[in-house]
């Protein structure tokens, strides 16, 4: 900020080599004010830094060092087994950027943001957008033109697809990709950053039934928290079996469950959920979808909710959609940045609270209320709906 003062004269006068320094010390600026997960997953979205990691395979043995004192590329190169010079090119970015500190000719320090950016869980996010949804964005140029522009919204024929050559949707390429999914799942419960997750303060045991069912739960960390924090409830942990077989240590309340009709789609063609709805138990007091609907286009959110809809009990059982609610108008480059992924991911879409609204009232939902983000306004929020009472049920 200081060093900001001094250059403001020079500013006024339109110093170029001031101007310069301004603008890297305001990047640094912005990079101190943000919390160092949300910038680390940030980078995350973005290409430059993102493709240029790449070109190493420094971020896992940075880690295994975890060195707090500066690092040399000649100890880097010694630890990656990268060349030197190809090291030298590709942190200069990163320093340029301000997520390293430059501290001498070929020597760096590790800002807190690329500490974060090498946690396991956000590293897996790093290589996962890099594998897929960046291979999935080059071709949109091409793909666009083809669909003569238009959103995808197709699961079997949207930009993965077009990238990967294959009809598979998204969510089964990903199981025919072990090492991709891996990072998939350790991806998910961090794709926010430090922005709050919401937990529920007001979940009463219900008799039979379970209190709430995780609809995508993956690995089950949004459960494991509600249970620290409400322990001696019964939940379900729902997803694909092949997440499911890689769930371990779930506390002792916690079902896993590999079908369910809310997602009845795909048991028409996704032969690796049973076609019994036998173990399905309706009619429980929540059912929590987190980062559910914004992976799938309109149409199919409508089937997932009418299956989902047809499972609970009208006036006790309330649907929790944990999600982005993009505001109408001035929306962050957070949120933006995400729709376009889901795009890309899956067909999908972020959406705003009339986007919500309309869909669940065309599912036959009434919205209760719409929780706005706590603290980041990017953050999750959630909206709370309940079955319509409308002569229908
Ligand atoms: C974007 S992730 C969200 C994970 C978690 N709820 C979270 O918010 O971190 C979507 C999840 O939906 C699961 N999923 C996709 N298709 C499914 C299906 N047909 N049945 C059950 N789960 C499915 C995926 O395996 C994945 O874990």
């Amino acid at each position: 900020m200081r060093r900001l003062d001094v250059l403001k004269s020079q500013l006024v006068a339109g110093d170029p080599d001031a101007q310069k320094e301004a603008l890297m010390l305001s990047r640094k600026l912005t990079l101190t004010l943000n919390e160092p997960a949300n910038t680390a997953v940030e980078i995350a979205f973005s290409v430059k830094y993102n493709v240029s990691q790449r070109f190493i395979p420094i971020s896992a043995k940075i880690t295994v060092t975890s060195k707090n004192g500066p690092i040399t590329a000649t100890e880097l190169a010694a630890l990656s087994g990268a060349e030197e010079l190809l090291i030298v090119r590709v942190l200069r970015l990163l320093a340029a950027s301000g997520v390293l500190n430059e501290v001498d000719e070929k020597t760096w320090t590790f800002t807190p943001v690329r500490q974060a950016m090498a946690t396991p869980d956000i590293a897996a996010g790093h290589r996962m957008i890099f594998e897929l949804i960046l291979q999935a964005a080059w071709e949109a140029p091409q793909y666009l033109r083809e669909t003569n522009y238009k959103c995808p919204e197709n699961r079997t024929d949207g930009l993965v697809q077009y990238a990967f050559q294959t009809k598979l949707e998204t969510f089964k390429l990903l199981i025919s990709k072990p090492a991709l999914r891996k990072d998939f799942d350790a991806f998910m419960g961090n794709t926010m950053g430090a922005r709050n997750y919401w937990i529920l303060d007001d979940v009463s045991p219900g008799s039979e039934s379970p209190v709430l069912i995780d609809v995508g739960a993956g690995k089950g960390h949004d459960l494991i928290a509600l249970n620290a924090k409400f322990p001696g409830h019964k939940s379900v942990l729902q997803d694909l079996q092949p997440v499911i077989d890689n769930v371990h240590d779930l506390d002792g309340g916690i079902e896993t469950m590999a079908s369910f009709p809310a997602l009845a789609i795909y048991h028409i063609e996704f032969e690796l959920i049973s076609l019994s709805l036998s173990h399905f138990t309706p009619g429980a007091r929540v059912y929590f979808y987190h980062h559910i609907l914004h992976d799938w286009s309109d149409y199919i959110c409508l089937e997932i909710l009418s299956g989902l809809r047809s499972a609970m009990k009208p006036g006790y059982s309330l649907l929790l959609l944990h999600e982005m609610i993009i505001p109408e108008k001035g929306a962050s480059d957070f949120h933006a940045m995400l729709d376009l992924t889901m795009m890309a991911f899956n067909s999908g879409m972020e959406r705003t609270g009339r986007q919500f609204r309309t869909l669940l009232d065309a599912a036959g939902f009434e919205v209760v209320n719409i929780w706005a983000p706590e603290g980041a306004r990017d953050a999750d929020g959630i909206e709370e709906a309940m079955v319509k009472f409308d002569g229908v049920l």
